[in-house]
């Protein structure tokens, strides 16, 4: 048997970028070899293994055909005779499609390492249809890639569109699909991943709402950027540049929903676009089955991150209400994402990338001065049940006042 390295590990190694996690296809073997070699199965009827003690995968080079709709709607076939070739075309991309072997000497049948100088992600064969999530993996890659000067391939391009319309990407499972969307976001630079989806046609099919923010303009005082999705982008890219982490990038994503919904005569005003934007959120939350705190983070934003712009205005009641709202006291972590999610949005607007959001510090200091009331003095005063909770309540307006009083001054 022979086995190479393939895959991911082959073109960052190339790439100069540090390999994570390396995959590995045998050529010449069969079931039983692996297996009297001490390899662990990873399925009951798919030929990967895991290595005995490093545990990295081990794939018997296969062919693949699709035989119906969605992942799991293909046969393959794995034998001693399919060769490295065979198992090379079967991938998406060409800079996905070289293998390795343990001497360095690289096998490129489909020149994975022109297309890597010249920074194009192209597929490799029509059967790069064959997995609508191969839509979204080459906006991921172009979104981790788009700082080396990566984009995709025009042809690429014209079969993601293709694969859009097809209704494949309506087969993809929530998993799968957050899968990567979540690995996607966290790229250097997410805006890229929502770029192609858009052009291809897949975020239309994806994210409607998102799709529909695109040509919905807003105040131009505000937003000098005045296009809804192109401010998105910016507050996405923001996010990035501030390492935020992934609750607060998928709440960035989906803050101004709401936006997309206003009828064109109010445009470009958006009244109440934060609380019209929640069943949206909702919508694309469950669609993907985003994790809780994503979930959460993104609907709290939606609903307050005018808010957070607004923090100096509000009444002492108003902030009350807010902090209470995101339950500060339990949940301090949650409040300093909703802040960074706010100054993310501040942010992302043409020309104010660099501007100072005092609103952040003023946020941090009312959640603080909310803190610092106690609740055991008003026990001993006998307070119990829904009336502790209100004296409660009342002791944090005052102290409220208090620090906007302090802060005035
Ligand atoms: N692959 C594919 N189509 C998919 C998933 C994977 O063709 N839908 C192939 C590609 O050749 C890919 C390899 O399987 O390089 C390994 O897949 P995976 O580990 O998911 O991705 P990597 O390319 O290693 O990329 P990453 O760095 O993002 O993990």
């Amino acid at each position: 048997m022979q086995i190479y390295k393939v895959g991911g590990a082959v073109r960052d190694r190339l790439l100069g970028k540090p390999v994570t996690d390396i995959d590995w296809v045998v050529v010449g073997a069969t079931t039983e070899e692996m297996l009297a070699k001490g390899f662990r199965p990873v399925g009951a009827d798919f030929p990967v293994f895991l290595h005995p003690k490093s545990g990295e995968e081990y794939a018997l080079a296969r062919t693949e055909r699709k035989s119906g709709r969605g992942y799991g709607g293909f046969t393959f076939h794995a034998s001693p005779e399919v060769t490295l070739e065979e198992d090379l075309i079967r991938r998406d991309l060409t800079i996905n499609a070289m293998a390795e072997d343990d001497q360095q000497n690289l096998t490129d049948p489909y020149h994975g390492q022109r297309d890597l100088e010249a920074r194009l992600l192209r597929h490799i064969s029509p059967a790069f249809a064959e997995d609508p999530l191969r839509v979204l993996r080459v906006a991921r890659f172009a979104a981790r890639y788009a700082g080396l000067g990566f984009s995709v391939a025009p042809e690429t391009l014209e079969l993601m569109r293709q694969l859009s319309e097809s209704g494949e990407l309506e087969a993809l499972t929530a998993e799968r699909s957050w899968k990567e969307i979540s690995r996607a976001l966290m790229e250097d630079q997410p805006q890229v991943f929502i770029e192609v989806l858009r052009e291809c046609g897949a975020l239309k099919v994806l994210m409607p709402e998102v799709d529909a923010l695109f040509g919905v303009p807003q105040p131009e005082a505000h937003h000098p950027e005045i296009d809804t999705g192109v401010h998105t982008l910016s507050v996405l890219e923001q996010a990035a540049k501030h390492k935020q982490p992934l609750t607060v990038r998928w709440a960035c994503l989906l803050h101004d929903l709401g936006k997309g919904l206003t009828p064109e005569e109010e445009w470009p005003r958006h009244i109440a676009h934060e609380h019209k934007g929640l069943k949206l959120i909702k919508a694309v939350n469950e669609r993907f089955k985003a994790p809780k705190d994503c979930q959460e983070l993104a609907l709290l934003v939606g609903e307050y991150h005018t808010h957070g712009h607004r923090a100096l205005e509000l009444k002492p009641s108003t902030l009350l209400e807010l902090l209470q709202s995101f339950d500060v006291y339990r949940r301090p972590q949650r409040f300093e994402e909703f802040i960074a999610a706010c100054e993310m949005d501040a942010r992302g607007r043409k020309g104010l990338e660099q501007r100072s959001y005092p609103q952040a510090e003023y946020l941090r200091g009312a959640a603080n001065a909310a803190r610092t009331v106690a609740v055991q003095p008003l026990l001993e005063k006998g307070f119990k049940g829904p009336e502790l909770g209100e004296a409660i309540k009342r002791e944090r307006l005052k102290a409220l006042k208090a620090y906007k009083e302090a802060a005035a001054a």
